[in-house]
């Protein structure tokens, strides 16, 4: 089986790029993608350690403060990338690269979108958003990249409960276990051509038809937490 080509964006110390790497080591031979390339607009983001442990290329962008749309295009060509994972990118996507990658670009964002996303909620600011707003849920959106911050179409959601007392360092440890769940088996699905969007721009997938799981119990252990996971996504679908 040929395997799609995945290129990892990260800007920071990478914990989902190591979710993800991880995912695909343990479904070993099942696995429909493997990340070639991880590419960075910071030198010294934790997520380039992390590529070189895992003996994946690596690539910094010369332009860390607007890495413009040819020398991105430019690093993905060289490295043959089919389907590119932002895992704590922190720039814009530049309107041409979006377009190239339409439906082929995805993006983890630790909040319940449409609501607490777009410029400048990342980050604490998010999770702060969702405790003054009083918000009963948060969680993370996987959704498809646009040119405009957070505002793709969502794959899939995993409510996270917000617990009376939170912070945004506590509610923010929640979600990133949720993410680190769920941002990997969606990576791997759509690398295996599982969910596609449509000439509207809408998701198509057997497996993905609603966006939103049954919320996470934030009391269980992770292996228990992924077997759930697994039950409410289904079976991936073999070709
Ligand atoms: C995550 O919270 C993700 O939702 C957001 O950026 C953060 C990245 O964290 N897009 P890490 O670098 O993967 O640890």
């Amino acid at each position: 089986m040929t395997r799609c080509r995945i290129g990892v964006l990260a800007s920071g110390g990478g914990s989902n790029l190591q979710a993800i790497l991880d995912h695909l080591a343990a479904l070993g031979d099942a696995r429909r993608g493997d990340v070639v390339l991880v590419a960075s607009n910071r030198p010294d983001a934790g997520a380039l350690d992390r590529a070189t442990r895992a003996g994946v290329e690596r690539a910094v962008l010369r332009s860390p403060h607007a890495p413009d749309g040819d020398e991105l295009e430019d690093v993905l060509a060289r490295h043959a990338i089919e389907l590119v994972a932002l895992a704590g990118y922190m720039r814009l996507i530049p309107a041409a690269v979006a377009q190239l990658y339409h439906g082929k670009m995805l993006n983890v964002h630790p909040a319940l979108l449409p609501d607490f996303g777009g410029t400048g909620m990342y980050g604490a600011r998010v999770h702060r958003a969702v405790i003054s707003a009083g918000a009963p849920l948060s969680g993370p959106s996987v959704h498809f990249v646009d040119e405009v911050y957070d505002h793709g179409p969502v794959i899939a959601q995993w409510p996270v409960p917000v617990l009376a007392g939170d912070d945004e360092h506590a509610l923010a440890a929640r979600v990133l276990r949720a993410e680190h769940l769920l941002y990997p088996r969606v990576v791997d699905a759509v690398a295996g051509g599982e969910v596609q969007l449509d000439a509207e721009g809408r998701v198509q997938s057997e497996r993905f038809t609603s966006p939103r799981l049954p919320t996470m119990d934030p009391m269980l252990d992770d292996v228990t937490l992924a077997i759930r996971l697994d039950a409410a996504l289904g079976p991936a679908l073999r070709r």
